[in-house]
């Protein structure tokens, strides 16, 4: 739990001159470990920082994300971030969206629940949560089928690859060459209304998009659309299992469905720091940060700020939660953010329609969040009649 010490250093100051991963005796990012970082903690400088694009850029995210994706969108800067989001948007519209609501997503979240649903009990990651996000992303490709286990794997290679490099470094080259092979074939033989063929043969200033965008933007895709929200919806279910009165509450009224889910991504944000970098020396909370340091914009410390949110570290879904961090905010705000919530209130909806009285298996430990790059428990055992 690193909340009570970022609240410790909080209240010295906004910002923390330092590695917070080594504060908290982590390793660190291997592949930033040469800069020199700095954490913003405070939930008015995290918005004042990414609110500011032209004087923080993402191009540090080159160290890191640079090397698990590639080229994607997170790593630019304008004028290109704004000329690619914009055609990578389209693909994110709300009617889009409200399309896969109604069919695709409740089909595949029935679908897991149907494996579980007679046994009584169940462990909701391995069992649900891990693998409707990553479902959704596959099928929204349009990739077959019997790929999905190697493309399921791949995904979690590919962002493992800053401490297990060898192991990355192959799941990177063979996702490449998998996506590569996909791409171009939905240029020679375009599908009718497939999100993988209307990117493939978007055009910007009537030139298709290169290569190397279009492929780490779907590389990008797989975890960010995947493990973001599998960590997200299970630390959503976690608050609510370990917070019993306000888990009846949500049953007894299912119009409370969002705001528990926006207050659960408030409390335990799944990302809970984003880097940037400012593109001339500036002062911030009183530290002077150059350009090239790597500063961790921490969404999680932001979320639990006080003067931001009245008693912070309570979970209360009666609270206004809105304005939370969890998906950051300003020109890289996150694409995905309205279908992570159409997942998550469907996954809720459908649990609590399936699954009478559930509740956690007292045979267990009750579900603990944890994680630095990225926040969620590691099991959630739970029992329904
Ligand atoms: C960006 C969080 C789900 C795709 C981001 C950012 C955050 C975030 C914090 C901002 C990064 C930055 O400013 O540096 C989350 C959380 C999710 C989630 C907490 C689930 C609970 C999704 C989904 C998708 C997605 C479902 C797509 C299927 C993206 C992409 C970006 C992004 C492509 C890059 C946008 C840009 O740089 O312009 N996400 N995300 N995310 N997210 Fe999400």
């Amino acid at each position: 739990d690193f909340y009570p010490e970022l609240k410790r250093l909080r209240d010295l100051s906004p910002v923390f001159d330092g590695d917070l991963r080594r504060h908290f005796g982590l390793h660190g990012d291997l592949t930033m470990a040469h800069l020199r970082h700095v954490a913003v903690l405070g939930y008015k400088e995290v918005k004042d920082v990414l609110l500011a694009p032209k004087l923080y850029s993402n191009t540090v995210y080159g160290h890191n994300m640079g090397v698990f994706f590639g080229d994607s969108i997170t790593i630019m800067d304008n004028p290109d971030h704004a000329r690619y989001r914009q055609l990578f948007q389209k693909a994110f519209m709300p009617k889009m969206i409200a399309s896969w609501g109604e069919h695709l997503i409740p089909r595949m979240i029935n679908d897991l629940i149907d494996g579980f649903e007679g046994r009584g009990r169940a462990e909701l990651i391995s069992e649900f949560t891990l693998h409707f996000p990553f479902h959704f992303i596959h099928e929204l490709m349009g990739l077959p089928i019997e790929d999905r286990a190697v493309f399921h794997k791949l995904a979690f290679g590919q962002i493992a690859i800053t401490f297990d490099t060898e192991h990355g470094m192959d799941a990177v080259t063979k996702l490449k060459d998998y996506l590569t092979a996909v791409v171009h074939d939905r240029r020679d033989n375009p599908r009718e209304g497939d999100f993988m063929s209307t990117i493939a043969t978007a055009e910007v200033d009537g030139e298709r998009l290169p290569d190397n965008v279009v492929i780490s933007f779907f590389r990008q895709l797989m975890n960010a659309g995947g493990d973001t929200s599998f960590n997200g919806f299970s630390s959503v279910l976690t608050a609510l299992l370990t917070h019993p009165d306000q888990f009846e509450q949500v049953k007894a009224d299912r119009t409370l469905v969002p705001k528990a889910i926006e207050e659960g991504l408030r409390w335990n944000c799944p990302v809970p720091g984003i880097s940037r970098t400012p593109v001339e020396t500036v002062e911030l909370g009183g530290v002077t940060i150059n350009p090239g340091d790597h500063m961790m914009v921490f969404l999680a410390s932001a979320n639990r700020d006080e003067k931001a949110f009245e008693r912070p570290d309570a979970f209360d879904i009666s609270r206004a939660t809105r304005n939370h961090a969890a998906f950051g905010y300003g020109p890289h705000m996150c694409i995905g953010q309205h279908l992570a919530r159409l997942e998550m209130v469907n996954a809720l909806n459908a649990l609590l329609d399936r699954l009478p009285r559930l509740r956690l298996d007292g045979d267990f430990p009750p579900p603990e969040v944890c994680g630095m790059a990225l926040r969620g428990p590691k099991a959630i055992h739970v029992r329904f009649d």
